[in-house]
């Protein structure tokens, strides 16, 4: 039997900090409004000349020496994003080349929005379970601050910029133990960007709080597993209530979950691979821990990846 492991993980978060306070210059809002109604309190932004592929290009180099692998290795590369450098090529074929790779390995995006990069995970398992690869670079990137309306001061005030990257392998004991991912295009509306950022944030909130809390325990249930049985959640990090509401669901304790939405923002797809990343490097996450990860996005799009690290 083939499974998938991840066996590196990376991240980059750009060097330009805004804080709320920044913010408070730039638009009609308060720290306190932004902080109490999202938890978040400072986020990145990308500078002028800096594209999601660059900060794509630097989670995956140090996912790829977190794995000890050379970037050759790699047979397939799929980036998870809603903000790629340009309509196409895919920001996996410009990350291909940044990162050297010639061996013709296949490159593809993924546009879930937010649930990017469970979509993006999941896809990697099927590929190494199917056969067809053994190593896959999987990356979340956006540069959500260039998708901001200055002018809907509700919305613009809760995204941020960054990339996380997984090296996922072929492995002969379980790693990706299960997953299972949703859409209901009926709802697109609540949550869109054509090409600035507009969202319904009471509607989403709801519909966000519902389908996460319904997915995990689907998957729980699948696996004969409770809340109890989970080391750490990693959630997207869109807002702390949402979070705060899902974890309570699953009856687990804020400190089983992993929470950076107060120093990045909602970074869209590249959320939960950062917080990943976070918690490896200050060792929360033990190898064979049972790790969590949910999310749900624009379209909308929902899942929830179980995996034993
Ligand atoms: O991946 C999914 C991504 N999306 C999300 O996670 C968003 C989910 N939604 C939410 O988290 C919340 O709905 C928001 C944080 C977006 C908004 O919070 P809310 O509690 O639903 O606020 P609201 O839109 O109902 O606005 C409440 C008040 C309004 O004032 P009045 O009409 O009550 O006087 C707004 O005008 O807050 C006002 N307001 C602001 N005040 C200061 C709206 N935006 C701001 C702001 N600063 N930035």
């Amino acid at each position: 039997m083939i499974y998938s492991k991840i066996i590196g993980t990376g991240s980059y978060l750009p060097a330009k900090v805004l804080t709320n306070y920044d913010l408070e210059k730039m638009v009609d809002t308060t720290h306190d409004w932004i902080f109490s109604r999202s938890g978040i309190v400072e986020r990145h932004f990308a500078a002028e000349n800096e594209l999601t592929s660059d900060l794509a290009l630097q989670a995956s180099l140090k996912a790829i020496e977190a794995a000890g692998i050379s970037a050759d290795e790699i047979d397939l590369i799929i980036v998870a994003t809603t903000s790629s450098d340009m309509s196409f090529p895919g920001t996996a074929c410009i990350l291909q080349d940044k990162l050297g790779i010639k061996n013709g390995a296949p490159a593809f995006d993924i546009q879930a929005v937010c649930g990017g990069f469970v979509y993006a995970l999941n896809t990697a398992d099927l590929y190494i379970r199917g056969g067809q690869a053994k190593t896959v670079l999987v990356v979340g990137a956006e540069t959500l601050s260039r998708m901001l309306d200055w002018n809907d001061r509700t919305t613009c005030v809760l995204f941020g910029d960054g990339a996380g990257a997984v090296v996922v392998r072929a492995s002969d004991t379980p790693g990706i133990v299960a997953a299972k991912l949703h859409a209901d295009g009926r709802h697109r509306n609540m949550l869109t960007a054509d090409p600035l950022i507009s969202m319904d944030g009471q509607a989403v909130f709801k519909f966000a709080v519902k389908v996460l809390s319904d997915v995990v325990e689907e998957l729980l249930e699948d696996e004969k597993m409770t809340g109890a049985d989970i080391n750490w959640l990693v959630p997207h990090q869109a807002n702390i209530r949402i979070i705060e509401a899902t974890a309570k669901k699953l009856g687990l304790k804020m400190d089983n979950v992993v929470l950076t939405v107060a120093l990045h923002g909602n970074t869209s797809a590249a959320s939960i691979p950062l917080a990943l990343d976070t918690a490896v490097r200050d060792g929360r996450i033990q190898p064979g821990q049972n790790i969590l990860i949910e999310a749900v996005g624009g379209g909308f799009t929902w899942g929830a990846v179980l995996i034993k690290w």
